[in-house]
């Protein structure tokens, strides 16, 4: 097939979303999240409940990606998948799944690296939306990672720094059910934060060597401090919610800014391009948008699809590894801990 005309399906399933998508090149035609609810009423994802919705969701997922990209399987180059990081159980299910596609539709088989596609997510062929030029720092922000890379090119890639503990959407969602909200609470504490005042609450940051993040303390400092002002007061939270989660998020928002901003320092490089669920996060989005005036750097942002776990971005790395000839072939298995 023309190197200009070659369509990938992709599929990624590492965690709690099941989906497809299907690129032309580097646009993309179709992209199909399907969430799991299963897991709200447990306050976090159950591994053991994802893959079997996953199981559920795969079929109907697929098929409704290459329905509403309006191609034919017989059209699909290549058949791109999830190989890790993630959840086994739930990688098992779309790694098998590609699998049996690509031998019975006799085409090749692409891995992905999830964390590699979270960056490449800003390559896909957006209008308004410009591309990063390399070499650029990305920082991914989600439930399930937080990390600082380094982008040399496409595929080379260095983890300059990582969290120790938690992930950045933990130490929002664990405070947030800390002061009650349902889960995922992220989004609840961005919200209230808007009304709030960020200085009212101290809460110390971590003290972590070079570029790498800790975010389990705050949550036990946020813990402990609920828990002695609820003694005193039992309505402080009704009474404070704004001004706490403005506090909690403007230091969780500094936490990050801080490495960040050594991580430029250290490198010497000023563009900044963000992936992962917290993108969507007001107070990020402003020190960012902050820091290119206060600071000369640039900073890219996705289409919010491409942000939170999705198939897209799976896609775009099969399409750039596609170019490059490198398939796997079908011995390949899932890696739960899968590095960059
Ligand atoms: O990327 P994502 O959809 O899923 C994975 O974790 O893989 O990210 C979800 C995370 C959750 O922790 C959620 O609370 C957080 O992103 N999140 C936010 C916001 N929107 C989503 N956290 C803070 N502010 C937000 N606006
Ligand atoms: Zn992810």
């Amino acid at each position: 097939m023309d190197e200009q005309n070659i369509y990938i399906l992709a599929i990624e399933s590492s965690c709690d979303d099941t989906s497809a998508a299907v690129l032309h090149n580097d646009k993309l035609l179709s992209n199909i999240v399907a969430t799991q609810d299963v897991h709200i009423k447990y306050g976090g994802v159950v591994p053991e409940l994802a893959s079997r919705a996953h199981q559920q969701n795969i079929v109907p997922v697929i098929h409704q990606a290459i329905t509403q990209a309006n191609i034919d399987k017989k059209d699909v180059s290549a058949i791109a998948f999830t190989r890790g990081p993630g959840l086994m159980g739930s990688l098992l299910v779309g790694t098998s799944f590609a699998k049996s596609l690509s031998m019975g539709l006799g085409i090749p088989l692409i891995e992905v690296n999830h964390m590699q596609a979270h960056i490449l997510a800003h390559f896909i062929d957006e209008e308004n939306f410009k591309k990063p030029e390399f070499p650029f720092l990305a920082l991914t922000i989600s439930g399930g990672h937080t990390q600082i890379v380094k982008v040399t090119d496409h595929f080379e890639m260095e983890v300059i720094g990582q969290t120790i503990d938690d992930a950045v959407g933990e130490a929002f969602d664990k405070s947030a059910k800390i002061l009650g909200f349902p889960y995922p609470g992220g989004p609840l504490i961005d919200k209230y934060s808007r009304t709030g005042n960020s200085k009212a609450f101290k809460f110390t940051k971590p003290k972590v060597e070079g570029l790498d993040f800790s975010f389990s303390g705050l949550k036990t400092a946020v813990l402990y401090f609920i828990q002695k002002e609820v003694k005193n007061n039992p309505n402080f939270i009704e009474k404070n919610r704004d001004d706490i989660c403005a506090s909690i998020q403007y230091t969780i928002v500094e936490i990050l800014m801080d490495k960040l901003k050594k991580a430029v320092k250290q490198t010497g490089i000023k563009q900044i391009a963000i992936g992962g669920g917290v993108s969507a996060n007001s107070g990020i989005r402003k020190a960012l948008s902050d820091a290119e005036s206060k600071y000369g750097w640039k900073t890219y942002v996705p289409k919010f699809e491409y942000t939170t776990d999705n198939a897209a971005m799976i896609g775009i790395v099969g399409y750039y590894k596609y170019l490059k000839g490198e398939f796997s072939d079908l011995s390949v298995s899932a890696q739960a801990r899968y590095k960059i």
